[in-house]
Formats: structure tokens, sequence, C-alpha cells
């Protein structure tokens, strides 16, 4: 039974949203996102009853992958603005009561990053050993056969140093060698940096890549690779990710964080279940919120997704605090995923889930990936494998605001083109629809928040066929809700086995249904999502 009298901390009671800045709101008319534009918009945030705003990188970047190739980790691109800019929007941000969580790319620096340069100027540079320099392998090739994430081998050949430096992403992303104590306190420094400035949190990059096998023993091959995959994946990362000794980085991480108040971190981690839970940590003193990717990868059905939240929800450790995602700036949307009418079904889902929920910027007016003809990708991950279909670009266009000119994202000329249906998908024309997505992620957030037993009460499966998932949520002593969700276009009924579970529909994606009763035999239209208020 949980504990009615018990406290929960802001990033457990709150709503994440993603903001990619380039692509929110440019307030200078050069055609990306800065953050005088991001300011311009807390009001919408605060409307639509986030609590919390993270930020995609904005330091000083070369943006070989925009911005995740840093540079300077202490400073502001002058493209997003200055340092005075961020110091006004934390405020900001802080005197609406959100919270700031800024990125954190510790796996890998920029290759025009300072350190890097020293690093690679000569064999015996004093920070030579911060990086993972290697000599060629007996054949002069590569030192062993990891792959880069982004194509290719993970190895660089340096010529005038002669040895090879190894980079999991792109060869200007060089990985910083981590079991070098001299790299973490560097690190360690740069959160204090942020953290003297009054940031709530960080979503730390890629965590479980953070420490590579010392032996640099050769990655396995993958026995389940199929051809239309990322060339990454022809091997299994079991000697470049994932080491055991991640953990105790991330313990050191943990230390600092808890050093200030009420301080939180969010590890990017792409693991199955199992082994993501090990990185909230032994004793809770991982991460506080290991990212939960269930939601963006499994298949869009019923039995997988029930069994999936119930797997997720037993295997969490007593300390863990579970969270749910449903897009990001890596993945496809997932209005292009799963259709406009399923995009609803979902919406519902992630915020009735018991967890802390992040939506990405966009998905709240359920913008699509948006098509970018070849000539005009940006992103390096779809130009190095052309004939894989992995451009990021179409999930990371401008915000859609209005149907003025560019959407009123800017007055220049976009970085990357506009969805085609922003006339119709934007801020503006949804406010005041009732029948809206917009309209219905602000109802799901502001229920979510005014009912302690969606926003922290248990979680407890109900049913689930090859159609429809329901599940329970509120604690003892609490309003209890019912939650099912049609997750096939198909009309579905199922009888609950409870005959005192009886309730009024509090909230629907079809808010016609709101106000019937529902008891003994649940039907559901296609497409349709309830929450029930029970008596
Ligand atoms: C993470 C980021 C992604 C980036 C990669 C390398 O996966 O989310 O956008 O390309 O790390 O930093």
């Amino acid at each position: 039974m949980e504990d009615q009298q018990k406290k929960y901390l802001w990033w457990q009671e709150g709503v994440v949203y993603q903001i990619y800045p380039r692509s929110y709101q440019d307030s200078n008319g050069d055609g990306i996102g800065d953050l005088p534009g991001i300011l311009q918009r807390l009001d919408y945030l605060q409307w639509l009853g986030v609590t919390a705003v993270w930020l995609s990188p904005i330091y000083p970047s070369p943006m070989a992958d925009f911005g995740y190739d840093i540079s300077d980790y202490q400073g502001i691109h002058p493209l997003f603005g200055n340092l005075d800019d961020f110091d006004a929007l934390l405020r900001e941000i802080h005197n609406r009561g959100m919270k700031l969580i800024l990125d954190l790319v510790p796996n890998h620096t920029s290759d025009q990053h300072p350190w890097f340069l020293e690093s690679r100027s000569s064999r015996d540079n004093s920070k030579r050993h911060w990086y993972l320099w290697h000599d060629a392998g007996p054949d002069g090739g590569p030192p062993n056969n990891w792959l880069s994430v982004f194509g290719g081998s993970g190895w660089e050949w340096d010529e005038t140093t002669g040895q090879y430096y190894y980079h999991a992403f792109l060869k200007e992303q060089p990985d910083l060698n981590w079991r070098n104590p001299e790299v973490q306190k560097a690190m360690l420094d740069v959160m204090r940096f942020w953290l003297d400035k009054g940031v709530d949190g960080f979503r730390v990059d890629v965590m479980w890549h953070m420490i590579k096998d010392d032996g640099l023993r050769d990655n396995p091959p993958n026995p389940d690779y199929l051809p239309h995959m990322s060339t990454y994946e022809q091997l299994l990362p079991v000697y470049s990710t994932d080491q055991p000794e991640v953990h105790d980085l991330i313990l050191k991480m943990r230390e600092v964080l808890d050093s200030y108040p009420e301080r939180m971190m969010i590890g990017e981690i792409y693991l199955p279940i199992r082994q993501l839970m090990t990185y909230y940590g032994v004793d809770g003193r991982g991460a506080h919120l290991p990212f939960n990717f269930q939601l963006l990868q499994l298949p869009w059905e019923a039995p997988r997704i029930a069994a999936s939240v119930d797997q997720y929800e037993g295997l969490l450790p007593d300390h863990g605090w579970p969270n749910w995602v449903l897009g990001n700036h890596d993945q496809p949307r997932i209005t292009s995923r799963v259709g406009c009418e399923q995009a609803r079904v979902a919406a519902l889902l992630l915020l009735t889930l018991r967890g802390t929920p992040t939506v990405y910027y966009g998905d709240e007016i359920g913008m699509r990936d948006v098509p970018i003809p070849f000539a005009e990708v940006q992103d390096p991950q779809g130009l190095n494998m052309p004939d894989k279909n992995l451009s990021r670009d179409p999930a990371r266009t401008p915000m859609q605001w209005d149907a003025g000119p560019n959407a009123g994202f800017t007055t220049g000329k976009p970085w990357l083109r506009l969805g085609a249906g922003f006339a119709r998908e934007n801020v503006k024309a949804q406010t005041d629809d009732p029948y809206s997505m917009l309209t219905l992620y602000r109802r799901l957030i502001t229920l979510r928040q005014q009912e302690p037993a969606l926003m922290t009460g248990a979680y407890a499966p109900v049913y689930s066929d090859q159609q429809v998932m329901a599940y329970l949520r509120g604690s003892e002593g609490q309003q209890r809700f019912l939650i099912v969700l049609n997750l096939s276009h198909r009309p579905a009924y199922f009888n609950l086995k409870d005959p005192d579970m009886q309730g009024t529909v509090e909230l629907a994606t079809a808010p016609e249904r709101e106000g019937m009763t529902v008891g003994g035999a649940v039907s559901l239209a296609g497409d349709e999502a309830i929450i029930v208020r029970l008596n």
C-alpha cells in the first residue's frame, strides 16, 4: 500500500516537455530557433500545463551533429543567444514555477573542442589520454571491429600522431576517456557550473556508452541483423556499451547532483528493460529516470504494449520511479508511426500511465514527420547511410504556431522546411477547438495534475486482448480511475469482471463520450480511449 503522506518530488509529479531549440521559435530572422524565441513561448508552455522543459544542446558547437558535438560546455552557441539570454530564460521558467533540464553530453566532445585539439596535437600532450587513442591493429587497420552508430568504423586514423581515435558517433565527435580521473573531474565541474546557475537537472546523452571495455575486445556479430537495418546493428555492442564500470561514473554524477537540493538526472539509454533497470543504480543512487523508450520502439499492438507496461512495472526496483516517452528528436513522430486517430489514443496512454511523461514538442498538435527532399537533408545519420531512410530531419522540423508565413516560426528562411499541413496543424487553430489534439493534450495534462491518482497513484492492470488494454490508477483512499484504450481501428468490447467497477467517463478521445456511465460491459469505438472516474 502506498503511503498517503509520501512526498513526491517535482520530477515525479511533473510533465516534461522536450524542446529542440533549433526548431521552436526564431526571434531574429536567421531561420533557426533561439533562446529569446523560447522565452516568448513560455506563456504557451504554462498554458499547456507542462512543468519542466528539457532543451536539446544549446552550447557552442560546429553543428556536425546539430549541437551534440560540443566545443565549449560552459557557453551558449551564438545562434541561440548568449549567457544573459540563458539566465533570463532560466529566471522566467522559474518565475512560472517550472523547471529547466539541460542536455549534458559527456560521452564525446566536438573534434574542435580545445581538449581534443590539444589531445591530437602530439602523443605526449597532457590531454592525450583524455580521449581513446590506440595503435593500429596488426594488419595496419583499426584496433578492433567496433562500428560507429552513424555508419562505418568507429575508429579514425590520425596522420599526425600515427594512432586511431574512437568515436561512437561521427568522427567529429571523439569519445572521451572516462577512465581518466581528469576527464571525470572536468565533466563533474561542468555539471556544477550549470547547477550553480540554478539548472534543475540534466538529460544525459548516451549514458550507456560512457565507458568501454578496457581490453578492446571485438564485438560479436548480430545474428538477427537484416539488410534494412543501420550498419551499426551488424554487431552486438556488448564491449563498446553498457559496461559494468558505467555505474561507478553515474554514481559520481549522482553525488554531484545530491550535493544540491532536488536536482535530477535523466539517462538516455536504449537497452532492453532488464538492463535498463540497472541504471536506477544500487540503492537508487543512479539515474533518477533512465529513459523508458518502449512506447517508441514496440509495434503499436495492444498485447505487446500491455505486456511490456506490466513487465516494466514488475521489474522496477522499489526505489525506482517510472517514466514514459512517446517521441524525441531521434525517432519518427507518433502521428506518423500510428496515424492521427491512434496518436490521440497514444496521448491518453502517455498521460495516464504511472510515471513521469515526456512530451516531444509538436506532438501536442499532432505534427507529422515532414518529408525532406534528399537535397535538403541535414542530419548526418541520414546522409551517411543514404539508402536506409535513417534521416532524423523529418521529426525535427519547425514548430507550427499559426497559419501565417512559416507557421509563425521565423521571418527568415527556416533551416528545415515546414510541414505542408501547418495551416491546420498549428497551435492557433487548435487552441479553441474542442476536438483538436492540442485540446486533448491540455485537458489530459490538467486532469493528471489535478488528480493525485493519475499523477502518482498506483497502477494495476485490469484487462487486455488483441485490441484493448485497460488499467486502474489510484491508491487506497484515493478517487480511482479506470483507463480503457482501443489500440485498433475496429470497435471492441469486453466485460469488467468486478461488478462494482462502475463510473462515468471523465475524459475521452471523442468528447461526446464524456459523462456517459460505464459498468459491466465496456464498449469502445475504433481508435477510442476513455478515462472513467469510478464511483
Ligand atoms: C543521442 C542524441 C542524438 C545524438 C547522439 C550523439 O542519441 O539524442 O541526437 O545524435 O546522442 O550525441
